[in-house]
């Protein structure tokens, strides 16, 4: 008899929202007191106790770091009770630990869900990352490009002026040409301090946003949990892993990777159907933050699939006492 149980993801979606809704409340008494460290904690305990309930077969192939650096949700940890799908599971407790501690806007957990060996078990390395929304031809940038080439032929298929174009770019020292570039054509720069997740989500609703591209480099593990958002919502990306020193390659070596100088595409990231889910911490563009009322604390959670586009916007509100 074969041991194979098909990966549900309608039935598992509910699992993961309650996984990033448990990371979501237990760090938000930590926003605003300058504690990064404490804030991750709080969230990495509260993520790895929730999916320990959910009956998967999973390993984490984006976590917190190597196992030897991180002693909870480490890269490879087993996690789930072990019975069901086999499954990949891609996070970040908090995505935007410095946001969380300042009290600033677009904190989020984040957790995706694919089957077994699909996503990009990408290392803890920068990665150079291109995004935009659903609705123009494939490949219609490319990393390859200029950024000023970026907007100026985004523009175009979109039927406007360089002028009218917006590009999310993490304010960085690294990126000041870039963004100096991209202004020379006209085009407004949205920038953000930190929580490139929630950047490159913006292209895929734009309408909602006002957010049309993202450019620029970030952590790796963030872009795959991007991929696997913009898989659900639509929308293109691509990113390319970028080396500092050769203990990096010689960690994407461990994790299986040979061609140092690939473009990965977002399917070439999230390589089957993906399970998203990403709770605000503190309010931003994609979802609220939490919210503590002395009666009850609230959440908002985007929970996305991959096989039916579907997203949805819930609220979880938890009475107390
Ligand atoms: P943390 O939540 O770990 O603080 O990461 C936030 C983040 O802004 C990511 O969204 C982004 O990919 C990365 O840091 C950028 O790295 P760096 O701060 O080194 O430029």
């Amino acid at each position: 008899m074969s041991a194979h149980v098909d990966f549900n993801d309608r039935m598992l979606s509910l699992g993961l929202a309650r996984v990033s809704e448990a990371a979501a409340l237990a760090c938000a008494g930590m926003i605003g007191r300058g504690d990064e460290k404490a804030a991750d904690q709080a969230a990495v305990n509260a993520m790895r106790e929730q999916l320990n309930l959910l009956n998967i077969q999973g390993v984490v192939v984006i976590g917190e770091g190597e196992r030897d650096e991180a002693p909870m949700l480490f890269i490879g940890e087993e996690v789930g009770r072990g019975t069901g799908p086999g499954v990949d599971i891609a996070l970040d407790p908090l995505e935007g630990t410095t946001l969380t501690a300042k009290a600033m806007p677009n904190a989020l957990t984040v957790i995706a869900m694919a089957p077994r060996g699909t996503l990009l078990h990408a290392p803890d390395v920068y990665m150079d990352k291109l995004a935009i929304g659903p609705g123009y031809p494939a490949d219609i940038v490319s990393l390859e490009m200029s950024p000023r080439a970026r907007v100026e032929t985004l523009a175009k298929a979109r039927g406007c002026r360089p002028h009218e174009i917006t590009v999310c770019i993490l304010e960085r020292p690294r990126h000041q040409e870039m963004i100096a570039e991209v202004r020379e054509t006209g085009a407004a720069v949205y920038l953000i301090t930190d929580g490139d997740v929630a950047g490159v989500i913006h292209c895929a609703e734009a309408e909602r946003t006002g957010i049309d591209m993202y450019m620029g480099s970030g952590g790796a593990p963030e872009g795959v949990l991007a991929a696997s958002a913009l898989k659900c919502m639509g929308g293109q990306m691509w990113g390319r892993l970028l080396w500092r020193n050769e203990d990096e390659r010689g960690r994407a070596t461990k994790a299986g990777i040979s061609d140092f100088d690939r473009v990965y595409s977002r399917d070439e990231m999230v390589r089957d159907d993906v399970i998203f889910a990403a709770t605000g911490v503190t309010d931003g563009s994609i979802v609220a933050g939490v919210k503590s009322r002395p009666e009850y604390v609230e959440t908002e959670t985007v929970l996305m699939r991959s096989k039916t586009g579907s997203v949805r916007r819930m609220t979880y509100r938890q009475r107390l006492g």
